[in-house]
């Protein structure tokens, strides 16, 4: 990790109170200059750090962090935000306390994400302060079927949160994942926890993973952008979550007609991948459970409900 992002962690940890530029350069292992430096260029940023002579360094609330009380001051719903500096990745955690005999809803950050995951077994980049890591755990209660539309309407919310407090353009693919310019900026994991006597969804865990400032993404992250809007992470991951309390027990055809307006792959040459086959189609229509009917080339109609697609260089 830079300096610089070593500098802000600290001021998040330490975020109550001033700290000094020797305690941090000690703290850090760097020289007094280093932290001066990397103070410089995060204000430059629009971190709102004062600097009081002989008390040091402290974040102002204008700053990018991530705080319970920060994020349930903006939403319209009560629950329970624990925010982690680090963690493996939110949706475990979110996991492990539903398996601890949570029964409530509630909404789990971090700044960082060491083993963040994706769909199909992949992971998810997730580096320290340049993006948004949240799991928002519901409890539908409702046929493992119906439970399906979770996935949809996480990728509504998504793209609801970046219109309203932005004045970006984000499209989805399906299912759920959200581009901006052609490139993937948002990704969604829902993971159900269900019972298998009754055959219901008992909980419900939305994560989402948002590139805002990532400048830099590993070889292996193809097609990566961030969102790069001047917005606060607390602010989106309120919205997100607002958005997704309000339509998670709609039926799908409150906002089904918003997903497919969003939709950047109706009419489009693609490929889908099922069980490891790869089959070339092209995308005719998105229908109200969230199904993806595409046309095959010997003109057979087919409607995926799950599955991997991407898109046809022509
Ligand atoms: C994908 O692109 O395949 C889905 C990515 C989902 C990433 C988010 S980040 C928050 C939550 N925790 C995880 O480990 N994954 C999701």
């Amino acid at each position: 990790m830079s300096t610089k992002n070593e500098v802000l962690k600290l001021l998040i940890s330490k975020s109550d109170e001033y700290i000094s530029g020797e305690y941090i350069a000690t703290e850090l292992g760097v020289s007094r200059a280093a932290v001066w430096k990397a103070i410089k260029s995060l204000k430059s940023e629009g971190y709102d750090i004062s600097a009081v002579t002989n008390r040091g360094y402290k974040l102002g609330e204008g700053s990018d962090i991530i705080t319970p009380e920060l994020i349930t001051s903006k939403l319209d719903y009560e629950l329970e935000v624990l925010c982690y500096p680090t963690i493996d990745s939110t949706n475990n955690e979110a996991k492990r306390l539903v398996s601890g005999g949570r029964e409530d809803v509630f909404l789990v950050t971090a700044d960082e994400q060491s083993g963040g995951r994706g769909r199909q077994g992949k992971s998810f980049y997730s580096p320290a302060l340049t993006g948004i890591y949240m799991s928002l755990v519901l409890h539908p209660m409702k046929p493992i079927y119906s439970a399906v539309s979770a996935t949809t309407a996480a990728a509504v919310a998504v793209c609801r949160a970046v219109e309203k407090l932005t004045d970006k353009k984000p499209e989805i693919k399906w299912v759920n994942d959200v581009y901006l310019d052609g490139k993937k900026i948002c990704g969604i994991l829902t993971e159900a926890i269900t019972d298998f006597e009754t055959q219901t969804v008992t909980s419900v865990v939305i994560g989402v993973g948002m590139n805002i400032r990532t400048v830099q993404f590993p070889n292996d992250v193809e097609n990566a952008a961030s969102l790069n809007a001047n917005v606060k992470r607390r602010e989106l991951i309120a919205a997100i979550t607002n958005e997704l309390c309000r339509i998670a027990n709609l039926p799908s055809s409150d906002y089904i007609d918003y997903y497919r307006s969003h939709s950047m792959i109706i009419g489009k040459r693609i490929n889908f991948i099922k069980n490891g086959v790869v089959t070339p189609a092209t995308a005719v229509s998105i229908e109200q459970g969230g199904g993806l009917t595409v046309r095959l080339d010997d003109g057979e109609l087919l409607t995926l409900t799950s599955g991997e697609i991407s898109i046809r260089r022509i």
